[in-house]
Formats: structure tokens, sequence, C-alpha cells
């Protein structure tokens, strides 16, 4: 049975005001979180309480109770049933991810993008993620292309998982974890491939990310969210800043998820060059 029909069936009887039930939810490990369209704390216990019932794999529930905030984008989730235990291990294709949902984000839309990303990787890549929070995208890359990952987080929650997570996958020959902001303690002149999953404002780190890129060139993969009519300033504004650090770029946009009222999550595909090899 459908989750959103086995809540009516079980709350209908509860629910005279006819409170919007949740459609689904994101499990990650036993946390289901929810994001609930009403106020009334009583009928969300109601809910998250049913939630257990659901899917046995679930044994916290949590509801989102305001905007992921501050740069290290802390969620802000409240647990409404269950145990208060919310670390927990996720896995994804194979990539085992310790996480506490309730303090770190993990973000759901981003699934396809985490697990299709290493087919495009060759093993002999060199990868900074830059924003690498529990390992989501780096983790992925190591461990199913192979290829060497540098990992840079400054939230040192996150960063103590990201570390945890690099030994449990055995990755530890592969990828290396940094703590700092990344654009103090970012290599310079070595990356073939780069990922900046870090949103809004990603472009403001596009320098330390040119400073990082190998002279040769290599990929950047800039996650922002912006309007639809905007993409295209935001492609020149990525060539300008490339041009300036000595490169030539080709920018590739994608669209990843829907963010917010007129504004899309994107990711930019840049192919750089050095400006020399691009005039030959
Ligand atoms: C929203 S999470 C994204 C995780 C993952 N990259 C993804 O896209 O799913 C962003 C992470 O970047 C980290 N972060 C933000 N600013 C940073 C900086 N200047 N240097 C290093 N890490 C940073 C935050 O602490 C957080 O863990």
């Amino acid at each position: 049975m459908r989750y959103k029909e086995y809540l009516r069936n079980e709350l209908d009887k509860n629910n005279p005001d006819n409170l919007p039930l949740p459609k689904g939810y994101h499990l990650i490990g036993h946390v289901a979180l929810l994001v609930l369209n009403f106020e009334d704390r009583d009928f969300a216990t109601k809910v998250g309480k049913c939630t257990l019932g659901y899917d046995s794999r679930i044994r916290s529930v949590a509801i989102r109770t305001g905007p992921t905030s501050s740069d290290i984008r802390k969620p802000v989730y409240e647990l409404i049933a269950g145990q208060s235990d919310t670390l927990t291990t996720h896995i994804e294709n194979n990539v085992k991810f310790r996480i506490d949902p309730l303090r770190v984000t993990f973000s759901g839309g981003n699934r396809r993008e985490r697990i299709s990303l290493p087919q495009f990787v060759q093993s002999h890549e060199y990868v900074v993620d830059m924003f690498a929070c529990v390992g989501q995208f780096g983790l992925h890359i190591a461990k199913t292309a192979g290829a060497k990952v540098l990992a840079i987080e400054m939230n040192p929650e996150a960063y103590s998982l990201l570390e945890e997570n690099i030994r449990i996958n055995h990755v530890e020959n592969k990828m290396q974890a940094v703590f700092g902001d990344c654009r103090k303690v970012h290599p310079n002149g070595v990356a073939d491939r780069i990922i900046m999953g870090y949103l809004p404002g990603t472009i403001d780190f596009l320098p330390s990310a040119l400073d990082t890129l190998s002279q040769e060139g290599g990929t950047i993969h800039i996650h922002d969210s912006l309007p639809e009519n905007e993409i295209g300033d935001y492609c020149n504004t990525i060539n300008t800043l490339a041009s300036e650090w000595g490169f030539a770029s080709v920018v590739l946009p994608r669209k990843i998820k829907h963010y917010s009222p007129g504004i899309s999550h994107y990711v930019f595909d840049v192919s750089v060059l050095p400006n020399e090899a691009s005039e030959a």
C-alpha cells in the first residue's frame, strides 16, 4: 500500500480538520525525514508514530522546521517519533555513509548525480571535492571510479564523519580528507577535476577552484541555484573568470532539481583548457 493511502487509512478518523498528509518521506538509514504543510504538533506526532509502522527500516521520524542555514548548510529538523539516536548508516550504490541527517545535510535530489558522476571519471584522475561534507560525491568517485580524491570540509562534525566514511568504505589509499575552508587549504595546480557541491553563491569560490586546477586544465562541476533567465549571465561569468586565470572554457548547464519558487538547482559542467591549447 502506498504511504499516503496508508496514512489516510490510519489517520482519517483523527483528522477532523482535514490537514494535508505528506505524500512521502526521505529515508536516510533508519531516519525518515518529512515535510509537513501544517503547524499542529499533536497531529504531527500522530503522523510520525504512524510512519514508524509503515516501513520496518524506519526507527526515527523527524520533520523539517526551518530552512537549511549558514555556510555549513545546517539542516533544521525536529524529532517527532521513534528513537532519539539519529546517527545512522545509509547505503547508496554500495557506498556506506555514516551520517546524522538531523545535523548534516544529505540531499535526496542529488542522488542521481552522485551515482552517475563516477562513470565520467577516469581512474588516473586527481579529483578535488571542495565541499565534501560526509563524502557524498567523493566516496562514490573513489570507490566506483577508483580515482584519487582530496576531500575538503570545514564543519568539524561533517569532517569527523567524512574521516569515518573513508575508513568504513576502505578507500584510505584513494581518498584523503583535509579540514578547513577550501579557499585557504586548497592545493595549487593539481586537480584534473573539481567538484563544487555547495549552493547558493558557489561562483564566489571559482577563483579558488581555478587555483586548484592543473595548468593543463580539466573539468569543474559547479552546483548553484538561480532563476533560469540568469543561466546565460552565469555561464559568461564562468568564462570571464576562467580567461582571467589563463584558461579557455566551455560551459554546459544541466538542471538537477527544483529548489524554491522560480529557482532551480543547476550543475555547470565546465571543460577547461589552457588558452594556448585552445588557440593551437
Ligand atoms: C550542502 S553541503 C553539500 C555536500 C555535498 N557536496 C553535496 O553537494 O551533496 C555543503 C558542505 O560544504 C561545506 N562548506 C561550506 N563552505 C565551505 C568552505 N568554504 N570550505 C570547505 N567546506 C565548506 C559545509 O560545511 C557543508 O558540509
